[in-house]
C-alpha cells in the first residue's frame, strides 16, 4: 500500500465525506489529527478572486487584490501558445500566492452562440484553437503546486435556463465539437480537476452524468484527477455519487444538508451507495493533494501582483488586439505629430474587472483606454474626452451590511441618465476635431454570467451615435471593446478603421494605446466569426437558440458551428475566423509536400514580409474545412522564412459517429492568414 491508501485506511466514514463537499463556499473540510488540510478553491478565469468569508458571500480580504489578466477571448486571439502558458503561470502564481488550492478556470465551452453571457470568459468557436491554448495555459498553472479547473464539463453554451437546460447532441458534434478542448485538458495540459457543468446533457445532469464524468473523462481519455462539480450542480446524492463525481460544491451555507453530506452519510450506512464508490473518491482528493505537494514541506509558494505578472498581462493584452479594418493605412496614428485627439465612448473610461459574476475580480488599478492613450501622449497633446452616451453606473454593495450572492447581485445598478447632451456635444467635438477616436462596445452589464444577450445589437444607441459622428467626421476610428460580437452592420461599411479588443486585463489600455499609436504592430486574430447579422449563426437561424417550452435544446446545427457553418452555408461574415490585420503585409508562397514518413505528411511553405514594418504573422493550415495546425512567428520586414507543418492521422480524422476515421486518399489543405482569407491551396495523400 502506498502513503495515499494507507492514509485512507486511517480515516472514519465521517471525515472520508468532510472531505468531498463544502464546508464553506470555497473550501473542503481538512482532517487535521491526520494532517489532512482542507482544499481550497477560487475562481477563476482571468485572476484570483477576492476573499470571501467563509461562509457568506461576503467579502473579508484586506490583501487580496491581484493581477487582472486578459480575458479568455482575449487570451485565444493573441493565437500564442507560448502566451498561454505565460499567463498560466501567472495565474497559478497568484492562486498559490493567495493560498489556493484550486483556480477554477480556465472556461473553455464553445461560443455556439454570440449571445452567450460568458462568452467572454471563453476562448472560441473552433475546438482546435481552445485546445493549443487550453493546454499551455494548465501548464503553466499547475507548475505552482496549484490545480487548475477546465469548465464547465460539458456544452454549457448558453446561461439562458442554464440550471436545467438539457442539451440534445448528436455524437459527431459531441466530438468533433464540444469535447477536444476538454480532452486536451486533460490528456496535454494533464488538468488536475475538471468542473462539471450546470446543464444537462442527453437528460441527465452533467454532474451525474456517467457517459461523461466515467465513459469519457475516466475510462476514454485516462483522467486521474478530481470532479468538481460547478457550485449548485449537483441535485442528488445516489445518482451522483455513483457517477464520477468527486466534490461537491455550492453557494449556500448549509453545508451539512449538501447531497454530499449527510444525506450520503444516510446513504451509504443504509447501503444505497457503497463506500467503496466514497473511497474512489476520497481517493481522488487526497492523490490530488500529493499532486499538489500538499503533503511535503516544500510546496511551492507563489507570489501575487507582482511586476512582472504585470508585464505578463501586458505582453498577452498587446497580442490580442485585433485590426480589422484599416482603409487608406488611417492608423497607426503619428503619436510624435498628433496636437489634439477627441476620444468618444463609455468604454474609454470604464472598469470593467469588478463585476461579470463568478470572474470578478478585485483588482489594485486597471488602465482604461482613455488613461492608456493620454499617459502615452503626454504634455504635447490635448486629448478632449466626450463620453457620447449614457451607460449604467454601478455601486458595489457595502460588505459589511450586505450579504451577496454569486449571480451578480453585488452590485447596485443605477439605470443610464437621459443623455441627448452628451451626444450633442460628441457630435459637435468630432466635427472641430481632425482626429476622433470612438471606444464603445459592450461591458460586463451584458458580458455576464445567468444572463444572454437577446441580440447582438449595440446597447445605448451606439449605432445611431457612431451614424452621426461618421457623417461629421468619416475618418472616425472605432475601437469596439466587448467579450462577443456586436452587429456592426450599420456602419461597418462605411468607418475606415476598426480595432477590437476583447477584456483584456489591468493593462489592456496601455496595449491599445500602442496599438493606436503605432508602438506595437497590432497581431491579434478573431478567434470567432463575426456576422453581419445574428440569423447568419447556426444556431439562430434554425431557432435553436435557447432551447424550446420543453426545456431542451437541441444542437440541430451539429458540427456546423462558427466558420463551418458559414463555409457550408456560403454565407459572407462581416469578418471571418482567423481575420487580423497588421500595419504590414505578409505573403505566402511555396506551397510543398516535402516528405511522408511515419510521422505523418510533411508540407512546407514560405512567408515573407513585404511590407514596411517589423510584424507577427499567423499563418493558419485548414484540412478541408477544419482548422487544424497553426503558426505564429516575427517576421521583421524584408524577410521571409519557411514554416514546416506536419499533419498525423488526427488531422485528417473526423468522427462517424461512433468512431474517429481518417479516410485514406487525398485531403485538400488550405493555408491562409483567416479562414476566407487562403492563399495556398493543395493535396496530402494520407495513406
Ligand atoms: C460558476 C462557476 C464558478 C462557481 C464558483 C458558478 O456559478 O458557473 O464558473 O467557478 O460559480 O463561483
Amino acid at each position: 500500500m502506498n502513503k495515499i491508501e494507507i492514509l485512507l485506511t486511517r480515516l472514519t466514514l465521517e471525515e472520508k465525506i468532510g472531505m468531498i463537499h463544502g464546508a464553506g463556499i470555497f473550501e473542503t473540510a481538512g482532517v487535521p489529527r491526520l494532517g489532512i488540510p482542507p482544499l481550497k478553491f477560487s475562481d477563476g478565469p482571468m485572476g484570483v478572486r477576492n476573499e470571501f468569508m467563509r461562509d457568506r458571500w461576503v467579502p473579508c480580504g484586506k490583501n487580496d487584490a491581484i493581477t487582472y489578466l486578459p480575458s479568455g477571448g482575449a487570451l485565444a486571439a493573441t493565437w500564442n501558445v507560448e502566451l498561454a502558458y505565460k499567463q498560466g503561470q501567472v495565474l497559478g502564481a497568484e492562486a498559490r500566492g493567495r493560498g489556493k488550492d484550486v483556480i477554477l478556470g480556465p472556461g473553455i465551452n464553445i461560443k455556439r452562440t454570440p449571445l452567450c453571457g460568458r462568452n467572454f470568459e471563453y476562448m472560441s468557436e473552433d475546438p482546435h484553437l481552445i485546445a493549443q491554448i487550453t493546454a499551455p495555459l494548465i501548464r503553466g498553472i499547475q507548475e505552482s503546486d496549484v490545480a487548475a479547473c477546465v469548465k464547465h464539463f460539458a456544452v454549457n453554451n448558453q446561461e439562458t435556463k442554464r440550471m436545467t437546460i438539457d442539451v440534445k447532441i448528436d455524437e459527431k458534434a459531441l466530438r468533433e465539437i464540444y469535447l477536444p478542448g476538454f480532452e486536451a485538458a486533460v490528456k496535454e495540459g494533464k488538468t488536475h480537476t475538471v468542473m462539471c457543468a450546470y446543464n444537462k446533457f442527453r437528460g441527465h445532469y452533467a454532474g451525474h452524468s456517467t457517459e461523461l464524468l466515467d465513459r469519457i473523462l475516466r475510462d476514454e481519455w485516462g483522467f486521474e484527477g478530481a470532479v468538481v462539480s460547478d457550485w449548485g450542480a449537483v441535485h442528488d446524492t445516489e445518482e451522483a455519487a455513483k457517477a464520477g463525481m468527486d466534490i461537491e460544491m455550492s453557494y449556500t451555507s448549509d453545508f451539512d444538508d449538501y447531497y454530499f453530506a449527510k444525506p450520503l452519510l444516510a446513504a451509504v450506512c443504509d447501503g444505497r451507495v457503497s463506500e467503496a464508490d466514497i473511497d474512489k473518491k476520497v481517493l481522488n482528493v487526497l492523490r490530488l493533494m500529493e499532486k499538489l505537494n500538499m503533503f511535503s514541506g516544500n510546496r511551492k509558494r507563489g507570489c501575487y501582483n507582482i511586476p512582472e505578472h504585470r508585464k505578463a498581462a501586458y505582453n498577452v493584452a498587446a497580442e490580442s488586439i485585433i485590426l480589422l479594418k484599416n482603409e487608406g493605412n488611417l492608423l497607426p496614428l503619428n503619436a510624435e505629430k498628433l496636437k489634439k485627439l477627441l476620444i468618444v465612448g463609455d468604454n474609454a473610461a470604464r472598469f470593467h474587472a469588478e463585476i461579470g459574476g463568478s470572474a470578478e475580480l478585485k483588482v489594485l488599478y486597471e488602465i482604461h483606454p482613455l488613461l492608456g492613450i493620454s499617459g502615452r501622449l503626454g504634455g504635447n497633446c490635448e486629448v478632449t474626452y466626450a463620453r457620447g452616451y449614457a451607460a449604467e453606473t454601478y455601486e458595489l454593495f457595502d460588505p459589511n451590511t450586505h450579504d451577496i450572492s454569486p449571480e451578480l447581485n453585488n452590485v447596485i445598478i443605477y439605470p443610464p441618465k437621459p443623455d441627448e447632451d452628451l451626444r450633442e456635444e460628441a457630435i459637435k467635438l468630432a466635427g472641430e476635431h481632425e482626429n476622433v477616436i470612438f471606444i464603445g462596445g459592450l461591458n460586463h452589464l451584458q458580458d455576464r454570467e445567468c444572463f444572454d444577450r437577446e441580440d447582438m445589437i449595440l446597447p445605448y444607441r451606439q449605432d445611431e451615435l457612431i451614424e452621426r459622428l461618421l457623417a461629421v467626421n468619416p475618418n472616425m476610428i472605432i475601437v469596439m471593446h466587448a467579450g462577443s460580437p456586436v452587429d456592426m452592420s450599420r456602419w461597418a461599411n462605411r468607418a475606415k478603421a476598426i480595432m477590437w479588443s476583447y477584456y483584456a486585463g489591468c493593462e489592456g489600455g496601455h496595449a491599445l494605446a500602442d496599438v493606436l499609436l503605432g508602438g506595437l504592430n497590432p497581431s491579434g486574430h478573431l478567434p470567432e466569426t463575426f456576422a453581419v447579422k445574428l440569423t447568419d449563426y447556426a444556431a439562430h437561424s434554425i431557432g435553436e437558440f435557447p432551447g424550446g417550452e420543453d426545456g431542451k435544446v437541441r444542437y440541430l446545427e451539429g458540427d456546423k458551428v462558427g466558420y463551418r457553418h458559414f463555409d457550408a452555408a456560403d454565407i459572407e461574415p462581416l469578418f471571418p475566423f482567423g481575420h487580423g490585420l497588421s500595419y504590414t503585409q505578409f505573403e505566402l508562397s511555396e506551397f510543398k509536400v516535402y516528405k511522408y514518413d511515419i510521422f505523418g505528411s510533411h508540407i512546407s511553405c514560405k512567408v515573407e514580409n513585404i511590407g514596411n514594418c517589423d510584424g507577427k504573422v499567423t499563418v493558419q493550415l485548414y484540412v478541408g474545412e477544419n482548422l487544424r495546425v497553426f503558426k505564429k512567428i516575427t517576421l521583421s520586414y524584408g524577410k521571409q522564412e519557411t514554416l514546416k507543418f506536419t499533419l498525423t492521422p488526427a488531422h485528417f480524422a473526423h468522427h462517424d459517429g461512433e468512431k474517429w476515421v481518417a479516410p485514406l486518399g487525398k485531403h485538400e489543405i488550405r493555408i491562409g492568414f483567416s479562414s476566407r482569407d487562403i492563399r495556398l491551396k493543395g493535396t496530402v495523400n494520407y495513406e
